[in-house]
């Protein structure tokens, strides 16, 4: 886990994002409220610039091309604006902004709600209406998405992804690359595997292990990976 931006998060100043799909979208959104600008764009797949007027470059060599003509990369962030279950390419993404010198800020929306004693680890986004409560600890890369709840004293690991709506009740643990699908609710002080995936709208009442894909009122196994 990384030192983390002033709660106030980044959001002001120029950035980059990675990623030219619905999340990308979402950040640039958030970007303009904080008074920043986008710069640019990158993907992995040739696809057009999600965001009007903003040039999109397409794989590491476009980045690289672009990363050239780029003067003090120090004082520009970048974000990963990937959601889903994907939060081990998010990790990905912010070695390879850091290896090029740029910043891996957090990027927390005005109307979000972190308490002072929480941690976020460098470059966690936290959306609209969402609420990270008291003695909560985030890794690295993490999503809180709009109006997720992230209760007090959770630990989550790092790419973790809080779907929109979802709650994580206090003392839970949620371990590397998990995503909590959207308005689900996970019962206080449960353990929730790495990289496991909690189906949309479901209830959690038991412990989750590694990998596992858990759905419904209560939560059951749908697969294991
Ligand atoms: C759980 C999930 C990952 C399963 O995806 P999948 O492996 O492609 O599963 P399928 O769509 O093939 O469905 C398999 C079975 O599980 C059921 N199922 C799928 N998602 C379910 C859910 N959220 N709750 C209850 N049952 C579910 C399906 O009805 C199907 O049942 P059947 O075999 O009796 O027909 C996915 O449905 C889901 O809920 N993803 C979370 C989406 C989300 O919140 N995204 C946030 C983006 S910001």
């Amino acid at each position: 886990m990384a030192d983390h931006e002033p709660h106030g998060g980044s959001g002001t100043g120029r950035h980059l994002l990675w990623g030219s799909a619905g999340h990308a979208l979402v950040l640039a959104a958030l970007i303009e409220r904080r008074g920043g600008r986008v710069l640019a764009l990158f993907d992995r797949c040739e696809m057009p610039s999600a965001l009007p007027g903003v040039p999109i470059f397409i794989g590491e060599a476009g980045f690289e091309r672009f990363m050239a003509g780029l003067d003090d990369p120090q004082d520009v962030s970048a974000a990963a604006a990937i959601g889903g279950a994907r939060g081990r390419d998010r990790l990905a993404l912010q070695a390879l902004f850091r290896r090029h010198g740029l910043r891996v800020a957090c990027l927390i929306h005005p109307q979000a709600s972190v308490c002072a004693t929480a941690t976020l680890g460098a470059g966690c986004q936290v959306l609209a209406q969402a609420n990270v409560a008291a003695g909560a600890r985030l890794g690295d890369a993490c999503i809180v998405n709009h109006q997720a709840n992230v209760d007090h004293e959770c630990v989550l690991g790092d790419g973790v992804h809080i779907a929109p709506g979802a709650t994580l009740c206090g003392c839970v643990t949620v371990g590397d690359g998990a995503m909590v699908g959207a308005g689900s609710v996970v019962l206080p002080r449960l353990r929730l595997g790495a990289d496991c995936v909690i189906g949309a709208g479901s209830v959690v009442t038991r412990d989750v292990p590694d990998g596992a894909c858990v759905a419904g009122n209560p939560a059951r196994p749908l697969r294991s990976s």
